[in-house]
């Protein structure tokens, strides 16, 4: 069974992506509020873990690629390394581009989420570098698939979903969000184009979210402003 998925994420208050684009704080908020937020309100959710995109995973994968063998039998069937009781961070990487050089992201155990199109070679590395991993189908967007080996292989129950947009779109095309837990930061972008929280790559007529209705089951206004709302997905009346 797939874990509960948790949308976990901050934005400005025109619901924008990049943190370094928004105004400052206020005068006499100390910087930096909104990224201690949102690391105190993650333990708040008592998830196993967070999962994020390629591009959002990159700052933790400054590893290299390192040249290790295996056969194709045993590489291409879920690998379970040694977790030792770690929290666990999911990378969501369909063509294996992140080299990690080591089984953690900031202390907590790497799960890569990958196709089968990745190769021998890259799979080897990932097992080398004790990391663990799972696949998504043959191009790695079988996301569904994927969640369920994360809760049967894994046995993880609650994850954290942290973006980045495009991911949070896949994730809310496919209808695996159960419920969203997003912090307001009292700041603007302004600026067309930029992306949003959610950015599903569709066509214009492409309604990710359909079906779909928010309940809302919780605000908190925290220390500098910012305001943390909860909200579960349900089907549409
Ligand atoms: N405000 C927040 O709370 C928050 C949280 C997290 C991140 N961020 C910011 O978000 C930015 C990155 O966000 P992002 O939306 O550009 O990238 P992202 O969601 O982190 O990663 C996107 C990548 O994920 C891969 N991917 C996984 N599944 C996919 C699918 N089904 N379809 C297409 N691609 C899939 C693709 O990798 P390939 O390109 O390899 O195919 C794609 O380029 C960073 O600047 C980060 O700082 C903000």
């Amino acid at each position: 069974m797939r874990p509960k998925i948790i949308c976990h994420m901050v934005s400005s208050i025109d619901g924008r992506l990049l943190p370094d684009r928004w105004t400052p704080p206020a005068a006499g908020i100390a910087r930096g509020w909104q990224h201690r937020h949102y690391e105190a309100v993650a333990a708040r959710l008592d998830a196993d873990g967070w999962m994020v995109g390629r591009k959002s995973m990159q700052e933790f994968a400054k590893g290299i690629a390192r040249t290790a063998t295996g056969t194709s039998d045993t590489l291409r069937a879920t690998h379970v390394a040694d977790r030792r009781g770690r929290a666990v961070a999911v990378a969501i990487d369909p063509h294996g581009r992140l080299h990690y050089s080591q089984d953690n992201a900031g202390g907590d155990h790497i799960i890569a989420i990958v196709g089968q199109q990745v190769s021998d070679a890259y799979l080897a590395e990932l097992r080398a570098d004790g990391v663990s991993y799972l696949f998504a189908g043959e191009d790695g967007t079988d996301l569904r698939e994927a969640m369920d080996v994360l809760g049967d292989a894994f046995g993880i129950e609650t994850i954290l979903l942290e973006g980045g947009g495009i991911t949070n779109g896949t994730f809310l095309k496919a209808g695996l969000i159960d419920e969203i837990s997003l912090l307001v930061y009292p700041g603007i972008d302004g600026l067309a184009g930029v992306p949003s929280i959610f950015e599903f790559l569709g066509a214009v007529d492409d309604h990710p979210a359909a079906g779909k209705a928010l309940r809302h089951f919780g605000t908190e206004t925290l220390e500098g402003g910012v305001v943390w709302l909860r909200y579960k997905l349900e089907a549409a009346a």
